[in-house]
């Protein structure tokens, strides 16, 4: 197949970072995305209505003329969150979903929640009002084997989650293990999750090929090639259950290529393109349509969108690296050349 035509896809999990950053990656991800779902964790977090409202102003102002892109934003759980935050923010019409992040689990997670059953009336008010529940599913105890955190996470926090509130959607952000995938096959319909591009197309080999890669670090980690292979599954099965989130999540080269560099890949440049490489790997292509733009609309109750793009098979250079005003973003497959091009 050397072209393919698709709905409009949206991306349900995004970094679109804040200040001079946030152009950058406003300026790729409304290349090709209709609409994305905007993670709060900036380092001042986006713990209220009113705070969502703001940022929401400022990625509107950064996109570039012509474009008719719209930011879903998120609120970031926090032991403060409270049933009248969760009514504010529904009641909005412009919040989306509310992120849960363990305290400490990943880039500005310091706010995060230190003890989710101290929060079961947010969760409750959630359940009642229909905002989904979207979770960094780690656990953050150091003594837990990295790449076995998800999986822990699963057995001891998720599980409880979802048989508490039958009712609650929640979206399992960024799955990376094929227990996650079997958790998830194992839920209700009100249980889904979200699978990035890198995901589907490295694993932990990657992190140390010839050397550190730091550029392939995030959170969750990469794993073994077995879990890749189950996420590739999950993600071309046709099962509504499992929908596009890129994760794409800039940061300055000089942070991630350093002693003690920070997680996130960054893939807002050729994100379709990544995903169409994953699908055609396993001859799939007939299911990407469905992944990235059926199914996570769907969930989140959203219409579907009206405009199309192609993907043509046409060969492109991916930059060594993206300037902005504070320094430069190397992106996701830097010098290599994709065979896919996506426009709209
Ligand atoms: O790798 C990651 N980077 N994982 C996350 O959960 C957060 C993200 C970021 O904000 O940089
Ligand atoms: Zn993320």
């Amino acid at each position: 197949m050397n072209e393919l035509i698709i709905r409009q896809p949206d991306d349900l999990h995004i970094h679109l970072r804040d200040g001079d950053l946030m152009s950058l990656a406003v300026e790729h991800v409304s290349a090709q995305f209709q609409r994305a779902i905007v993670m709060p964790n900036l380092s001042l977090p986006v713990v209220s209505t009113t705070m969502a409202a703001k940022y929401r102003a400022r990625i509107l102002s950064s996109i570039p003329a012509g474009r008719t892109f719209s930011p879903l934003m998120t609120l970031y759980l926090t032991d403060r969150t409270t049933p009248a935050e969760i009514r504010a923010a529904k009641g909005s019409g412009f919040v989306y979903g509310v992120k849960y992040y363990p305290a400490g689990a990943t880039t500005n997670s310091d706010s995060g929640v230190t003890d989710l059953s101290a929060r079961y009336n947010v969760l409750a008010e959630m359940s009642k009002c229909g905002l989904p529940l979207l979770v960094h599913g780690e656990v953050t105890d150091k003594s837990v084997d990295i790449f076995d955190r998800e999986k822990v996470f699963i057995d001891s926090v998720l599980s409880k989650i979802v048989t508490e509130f039958p009712e609650l959607k929640v979206i399992l952000e960024h799955i990376t293990t094929s227990d996650a995938v079997d958790f998830v096959d194992s839920c209700s319909e009100n249980v889904a999750a979200t699978i990035t591009a890198h995901h589907l197309l490295l694993n932990r080999n990657d992190l140390f090929k010839g050397g550190i890669k730091p550029h392939h670090y995030c959170l969750p980690i990469l794993k073994r090639e077995t879990h890749r292979l189950a996420l590739v599954r999950a993600a071309t099965s046709g099962s509504p259950k499992y929908f596009l989130g890129t994760d794409s999540a800039p940061h300055e080269k000089g942070t991630k290529e350093a002693a003690c560099g920070c997680a996130g890949v960054y893939t807002s440049h050729a994100a379709m393109e990544f995903y169409a490489m994953a699908f055609e790997s396993v001859g799939a292509l007939d299911r990407l349509e469905g992944f990235t733009s059926h199914y996570g609309a769907k969930f989140y109750g959203l219409p579907l969108n009206e405009g199309y793009v192609k993907l043509i098979k046409n060969p492109q250079k991916i930059v060594d690296q993206y300037s902005y005003p504070g320094g430069v973003v190397v992106p996701f497959k830097a010098g290599e050349t994709l065979d896919w091009c996506c426009t709209t």
